[in-house]
């Protein structure tokens, strides 16, 4: 049964305080390491930053991740999720930016590291949404019913290099002022990990985002995002739970940490973005594909 868990921006939006990878030491940079390992990314999410300020929490939503991330399960989940994703972002109509590009003079082995970049985050982002919508389940107090079994074993994907990423205070005025564009019309205090790799190439990302903006302000726009959340709670609630993990024990071990609705609004911001940015992901792969 899929569990009653409605979208919900959390107000006001908590203090966030990620740690970026290169500047992450010690046990934190163990549960970095044991994240990107674990669920196959080759990036640390800004979600996975903000969790692992919370070690209690995060280390015990982990333990319960670890003898499923690399399970058929949890890939069937994560391919199911993404083409929701992707059909949604359809539903949006992308306009294919290929022509717009090559008259730039991008060729084709440059657009394909454009789609390469893309596809990390159209892949990687799904094991994080599934995560985040986990811990938001047991820490609303609901039960994750999925059953012990954890399955077959799947293999991993191949390691892949850490996306380049333009920081803020790597980028020029105009990619400054297109990440400003980005948190205003997003509604969030940062910029996901995502944006700042497809900034790095500033002649393709301004004119992508200008087409996506159009689809975020839309008045379809929040439907579809409405698809994605849906099937990320129902995916995930559905996934084997080996460890038998309890909303309690969830909200104990957050309790060492901080108050739990500290701890609730900020898995609630994350688990409030993540469909949105999945959806967008996947719209600015529609736009890489040739016009129908
Ligand atoms: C981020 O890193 C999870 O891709 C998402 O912001």
């Amino acid at each position: 049964m899929t569990p009653e868990l409605p979208r919900l921006k959390p107000d006001p939006i908590p203090a966030i305080h990620p740690v970026p990878e290169y500047a992450a030491t010690g046990m934190l940079a163990e549960a970095y390491d044991r994240t990107k390992a674990g669920l196959g990314v080759p990036w640390v999410g800004v979600v996975a930053m903000a969790f692992a300020q919370y070690p209690a929490f995060y280390g015990r939503l982990w333990s319960a991740l670890v003898p499923i991330a690399r399970s058929a399960a949890f890939g069937a989940a994560c391919e199911s999720l993404r083409n929701t994703a992707e059909g949604a972002a359809a539903t949006l109509a992308p306009v294919s930016i290929l022509t717009r590009l090559r008259a730039q003079g991008y060729d084709t082995r440059e657009l394909d590291e454009i789609r390469a970049c893309n596809a990390v985050f159209s892949a990687g982002n799904m094991p994080y949404l599934l995560m985040a919508s986990l811990a938001r389940l047991l820490l609303e107090g609901q039960e994750w019913e999925g059953a012990q079994a954890p399955g077959p074993g799947i293999p991993g994907p191949p390691p892949l290099p850490r996306p380049p990423l333009v920081e803020a205070h790597h980028a020029d005025p105009s990619t400054v002022a297109l990440y400003a564009d980005i948190r205003e019309t997003l509604g969030l205090p940062f910029v996901n990990t995502d944006y700042r790799a497809f900034a790095r190439w500033p002649s393709y990302f301004a004119p992508a985002w200008r087409d996506l903006r159009g689809a975020v302000v839309s008045s379809r726009y929040e439907g579809q995002v409405c698809r994605v959340h849906e099937a990320a709670v129902a995916l995930a609630a559905g996934l084997p739970n080996v460890t038998g993990l309890t909303a309690a024990e969830l909200r104990d071990a957050a309790a060492q940490d901080a108050p739990v609705d500290e701890v609730l609004a900020v898995v609630r911001l994350f688990q409030w973005l993540l469909p949105g940015l999945a959806l967008n992901v996947a719209f600015l792969r529609a736009q890489l594909q040739p016009a129908q």
